[in-house]
């Protein structure tokens, strides 16, 4: 098994995502680590305790962490996931608790504990948490195995600028630094999860998955409303859950090793994601950058593990 630790903003794809590595025996969840993104920390904290809860889950430590970006004020997408984060399904408040520690020092200490590369991060929101801990304590990065992350945009641009992709934009100083840490990269892009769309076929092959199957589906029924009204597509791309698809099978994936810098200076483009897709810069690669998803196989694999839970 791989121990992982989910940094995460929950909103209904993060949630999926979650759902997703408790139900998967190749994963070993070492804990939840929450930040501000979609909703405001209290609300994401909160979210991560209500779908670990879901899964009957409620060993799972979950920690909160930063509350705002490292040099800006925080942006919420309420607009996307609903008031909560998580609209769309009706769910108990959690009666487990939040942990003591400050998430960053968890993850510092996790990683200290831990043997050298026997920890992968999966961060799915901004990379605040990660940025902290590897500003703060430098020695960790050579302990972390990889982390694969949901961010960015190259072909696909952006869906909260016309440049850039909301969790980098949410966070630039924070991307920046996690791209040039020297810590081997995955990143899960819209130029890939765009391409992971919910549809009729796959809402109801969630809503036929059982307890869990049914919530599923009420989120992506909630979350998927955003792209219908606005782009006329049928479903939404289940962004997050990517990230762990990628660790459980990355056949199921396509992407090249390139250079990905990330713009911290212009109002225009903050946050973008610039990947030297065709090299033409002779800057080192610092990321597997994934362009593409085998989207049927995607979704099978999900829905056969929600069903598990
Ligand atoms: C990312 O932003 C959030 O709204 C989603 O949870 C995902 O992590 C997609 O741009
Ligand atoms: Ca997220």
């Amino acid at each position: 098994t791989r121990k992982i630790i989910i940094d995460t903003d929950p909103g209904q794809d993060d949630a999926v995502a979650i759902l997703l590595a408790l139900a998967s025996p190749e994963l070993d969840v070492l804990g939840l680590t929450a930040v501000a993104g979609n909703v405001p920390l209290d609300l994401t904290a909160r979210n991560a305790r209500i779908v670990c809860e879901l899964a009957g889950r409620s060993d799972i430590p979950v920690f909160a962490g930063c509350d705002r970006p490292i040099a800006r004020d925080l942006v919420t997408a309420e607009h996307v996931h609903g008031k909560t984060g998580l609209d769309g399904a009706e769910l108990p408040d959690p009666a487990m608790a939040l942990q003591d520690a400050h998430a960053v020092d968890w993850i510092i200490e996790t990683l200290r504990a831990e043997a050298p590369g026997a920890v992968t991060l999966c961060p799915l929101g901004p990379l605040t948490n990660i940025a902290t801990a590897l500003a703060r304590a430098p020695d960790i990065a050579g302990r972390i195995d990889r982390i694969v992350l949901m961010g960015g945009a190259y072909f696909e641009v952006g869906n909260i600028t016309p440049a850039a992709e909301f969790n980098i934009f949410v966070d630039p100083e924070a991307a920046r630094a996690v791209f040039r840490s020297g810590v081997p990269l995955t990143v899960l892009p819209l130029d890939a999860t765009h391409k992971a769309l919910t549809t009729r076929a796959r809402n109801a092959g969630f809503a036929a998955a059982g307890r869990v199957g049914e919530v599923v589906a009420g989120w992506t029924g909630f979350f998927e409303r955003f792209d219908r009204e606005k782009y006329g597509s049928e479903g939404a791309p289940l962004h997050d859950p990517c990230v762990i698809a990628w660790l459980l099978n990355p056949d199921l994936f396509k992407g090249r090793e390139v250079n990905v810098e990330v713009e911290v200076e212009s109002p225009l483009t903050r946050g973008m994601t610039v990947a030297d897709w065709w090299r033409v810069t002779d800057r080192a690669a610092n990321a597997l950058f994934i362009g593409d998803v085998d989207a049927d196989g995607f979704y099978a694999m999900l829905t056969e593990r929600i069903a598990r839970l």
